[in-house]
């Protein structure tokens, strides 16, 4: 369009510039050509928190936060929780299209033959106190593996950075369940390459003296549905952790550590924890409106509720609502349900919540199903981590390959002392 450019009027000098608007943005270097005098730096824009800068262009994950819509390179979020498989939607994110038959089979193959980790991982995981936080170890083990492949370095390589993608995916659930039974002080069970993605971890995480783990598949299903809504995000906190750190051309496990490590906090993966222990707080529905009354004098926060992208219901927390009543059917209703069923009721009618558009985000009823499951609370943001690696792995092989992507290096505002001389100790205050 012949009109796709913005006019700016500098009103310091009376000067007006003319930048290019393409795909809804305008560069924010276009706008280092507005000075006042020559000499000046030119403007910048400040975006603390990156609310409104898009940070790179991707092909992966789709969000439309006032409508509630998300989809995987283009399709809904609910097609792909109801028909797919995990490992299916893992490809489809990875590579932009669903897989074939033949395709789907040799990528399973690749995975499930990369799920054993070298020992002297246990002997590390063995070093952790035994109530060391999972996500704590899982950061670390993920960190180690670097230092097992250094041919990940060459991240220049297609061929090559596949067969880390592999690795990682692979590799995570084993090391997710090693970090639970060493905390159990279980013995460590190794992969079943006879079972599906979710099937094994459940194995992993499960089995005790039978020989062969069978998982329910009622539940086995449902984890791959969870899985399926946690793969991919686009441009959340520990992705951009993830591209940030990668953009320093370090290797991916390296790059993962990092985005483990966003993804731990409580605003973040680590939310779903924090609903189960603020469930567990509230203790019955009797207790809401006293929760909620610290909720709005900004004593509290409603754990699971809010999303920087929807202002509208995440449409991953309906899934996941749909999901947990499977689970319940074979395990009997989570207690904790009813308190959560009243709070997101009595939320959804608060002024307070409406006025700023909070809604129930995907944390809010995952860790009931994660609970009435069997896991630990601790584990839950590990749940998290293992779907998302797929997708902090697209994220990273597609900047990879982005010409326009350079080492993520943000200015800053300068607001300390200008220069002044150095105070020898005996003069100083
Ligand atoms: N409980 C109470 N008040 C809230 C909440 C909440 N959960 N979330 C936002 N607000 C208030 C906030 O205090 C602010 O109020 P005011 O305008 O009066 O200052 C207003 O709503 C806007 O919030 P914000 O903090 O500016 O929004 P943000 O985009 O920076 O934060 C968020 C998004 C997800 C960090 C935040 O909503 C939050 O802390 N939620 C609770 C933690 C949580 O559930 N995180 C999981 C996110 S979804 C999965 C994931 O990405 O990991």
């Amino acid at each position: 369009m012949a009109n796709d450019t913005l006019t700016i009027t500098d009103n310091r000098t009376g000067k007006s510039y003319e930048v290019p608007i393409n795909e809804g943005t305008i560069r924010a270097i276009d706008l280092r050509k507005i000075k006042v005098e020559d000499t000046d730096f030119g403007l910048m824009t400040y975006d603390p928190a990156f609310t409104n800068t898009a940070s790179c262009r991707s092909s992966i994950t789709f969000i439309d936060g006032d409508a509630g819509i998300l989809r995987y390179r283009g399709y809904p979020i609910e097609q792909l929780a109801e028909k797919a498989s995990y490992l299916e939607v893992a490809y489809l994110i990875l590579h932009g299209e669903l897989p074939t038959a033949s395709q789907l089979k040799e990528w399973s193959f690749w995975i499930t033959n990369h799920t054993m980790v070298h020992e002297n991982l246990k002997t590390q995981i063995d070093a952790f106190h035994h109530d060391a936080h999972p996500m704590g170890m899982l950061c670390s083990s993920i960190a180690s593996l670097s230092t097992f492949y250094p041919d990940a370095r060459n991240i220049g390589n297609e061929a090559n950075r596949l067969k880390q993608i592999y690795r990682l995916v692979a590799k995570v659930p084993t090391l997710a369940a090693f970090t639970y039974r060493h905390t159990k002080g279980y013995p460590y069970v190794y992969p079943d390459n006879d079972l599906s993605y979710s099937g094994n971890f459940l194995n992993m995480m499960f089995k005790m003296s039978e020989l062969k783990h069978s998982p329910d598949p009622v539940l086995e299903r449902a984890l791959d549905v969870l899985f399926i809504l946690h793969a991919d995000h686009e441009q959340n906190c520990s992705t951009n952790a993830m591209r940030s750190v990668g953009s320093s051309q370090v290797d991916p496990y390296s790059a993962m550590a990092a985005a483990i490590a966003a993804l731990y906090g409580p605003l973040h993966g680590g939310a779903n924890e924090q609903v189960l222990r603020m469930l567990a707080e509230i203790g019955s529905p009797a207790g809401i409106p006293d929760y909620i009354a610290k909720v709005k004098t900004g004593e509290k926060k409603l754990m699971g509720f809010g999303h920087r992208v929807y202002k509208n219901y995440d449409p991953r927390a309906k899934l996941v609502r749909d999901t947990a009543y499977q689970v319940f059917e074979v395990k009997g209703r989570n207690p904790l349900l009813d308190i959560a069923l009243e709070l997101e009721k009595v939320a959804l009618h608060e002024d307070y919540f409406v006025s700023r558009k909070l809604y129930p985000n995907v944390d809010f009823y995952s860790g009931l199903i994660y609970q009435s499951m069997g896991f630990p609370v601790d584990m839950f943001p590990v749940l998290f981590a293992i779907p998302r690696t797929i997708g902090w792995l697209a994220q990273w092989n597609e900047m990879v390959q982005d010409s326009e992507q350079k080492i993520a290096r943000p200015r800053q505002i300068y607001t300390g002392y200008d220069s002044r001389d150095y105070v020898a100790i005996e003069h100083r205050d």
